[in-house]
Parts: structure tokens; sequence; C-alpha cells
């Protein structure tokens, strides 16, 4: 029998619940955008003065996205994956339901706003899902330095828009052939759009609807 976890009622009713909570910070969101933040978007400095204001509010990924990360960990029967921006740990649980439905595997996830961090344990808890995934509170640049899995299969970027041609230097020592990347906003990271896509030899890159980049590690 195949197995789609997602479509199990206490996942949807929690996923419908948290893109509710997403959907009724728009207000708060917007508040902060209109402030004097744009600078700090794509900073490789200013993050975490960003991510402060933003510490209440769940910025997932949409729910699309959600279902191409759950396909895209399905289709590649991925077993390690890493994510940099874990918040509410939305795309946290697509990934992880996921590795469930593909029988096993470890998913890294990191966020350095410990009541974000809580609140991602929570969720993935009432999912059911937190015995498959390691949150590392603290900041990607340390957090994803050391003990990684000798091979990670499936990668999403989703934090510090500035930060993810750093992240990757930390994963890429650990990406092997076939390895999927999939980058959340990416018309804010054009260096790494820009790395991935003139880095021929080794990755094929291209974009996707959604302000999504996705990168195939080549060798
Ligand atoms: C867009 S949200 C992630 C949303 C999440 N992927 C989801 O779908 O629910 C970005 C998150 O990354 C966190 N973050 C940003 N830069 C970070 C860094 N350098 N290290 C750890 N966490 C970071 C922020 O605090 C924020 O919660």
């Amino acid at each position: 029998m195949v197995t789609n976890t997602l479509d199990s009622p206490h996942i949807t009713e929690l996923l419908d619940r948290l893109f509710q909570e997403a959907e009724a910070s728009e207000e708060a969101l917007q508040a902060v955008a209109q402030s004097d933040v744009s600078h700090l978007l794509t900073s490789r400095t200013g993050y975490r003065q960003l991510y402060a204001l933003l510490k209440d509010i769940p910025l997932p990924v949409s729910r699309e996205t959600g279902h191409l990360l759950y396909m895209l960990a399905r289709s590649t029967d991925a077993r390690h994956i890493v994510e940099f921006g874990t918040s509410f740990g939305v795309s946290t649980i697509f990934l992880a339901a996921a590795l469930r439905d593909n029988g096993a595997g470890r998913l890294i996830t990191t966020e350095f706003e410990p009541s974000k961090a809580a609140r991602a344990r929570e969720n993935l808890t009432e999912a059911g899902l937190i015995d498959l995934v390691e949150i590392r509170e603290g900041d990607a640049l340390e957090t994803l330095a050391h003990d990684l899995p000798v091979a990670v299969d499936l990668v999403l970027l989703d934090g510090a828009k500035g930060l993810y041609a750093d992240v990757l230097q930390l994963l890429e020592g650990h990406l092997h052939s076939g390895s999927l990347l999939l980058a959340d906003d990416a018309r804010l990271c054009q260096e790494f759009v820009n790395r991935m896509r003139s880095d021929a030899k080794r990755y094929l890159s291209v974009p996707l609807a959604g302000d999504l980049e996705i990168s195939m590690r080549i060798s």
C-alpha cells in the first residue's frame, strides 16, 4: 500500500491551522515590510536584526512549495535532508512526512530564534514526526558547520537570503551527483543563483514559478 502521511487527518488539521495563522499574521508582516528594513533582506550581516522583528511571524513556504518538497523527497527516495530556516516548522512537516513515507531518514533543520525553534518542536511532535527531525538551535553558519551526514540528498534554503551561498559552501562537500537544492525567495539571493547557474560543470539550475530556484548537483 502506498502511504501518504500528509493525508493523515491530524497532519491535515495541523497544516490548515498553521497556514491560517500565517494568513492572520499578514498585517503584522506588512507592518515590518513597510518599516525601513529592505536593506536587511539581502544583508549578510543585518539578518539577525531583521528576523528579530519577524520572530512572532510564521513566514511559511506556500502550500504548493510544501507539496513540491514532499514530491521531490519522495521521488528521489531522499534519506538525508538539510533545511536552512525552520520557523514554526511548516516546510519541515512536509519534508519529514516524505521521510516517513520513504521508510526512514533524518532531517536536520536549523533556527536561531529560540521561541520559533520551540514552536517547531511542538508542531513536529503534534505531527508525530519529531523522531525524524533534529532541530539545531543557533545560527546556521555554526550549526551546519559540523556533524552532517556524509551524503545529503535534498536541501531547502529558506533562511536569511544573503547567506544562501555561505550555507551552500558548508554543505557542498556532502552533496552527491543527483542531490537537489530548492531555494525559496530566489530573487533575493542573486549571489547564490548566479553561482548555481554559472557552475555548469557541477550544477544544473533553473527557476521555477513561485520565486523558487531548483538546482541539481551533476558531479
Ligand atoms: C522564511 S522563514 C522559514 C520558514 C520555514 N521554512 C517554513 O516553511 O515554515 C526563515 C526562518 O529562518 C530563520 N533564520 C534566518 N537566518 C538564519 C540563520 N542564519 N540561522 C538560523 N536561522 C535563521 C528565521 O528566524 C526564520 O524563522
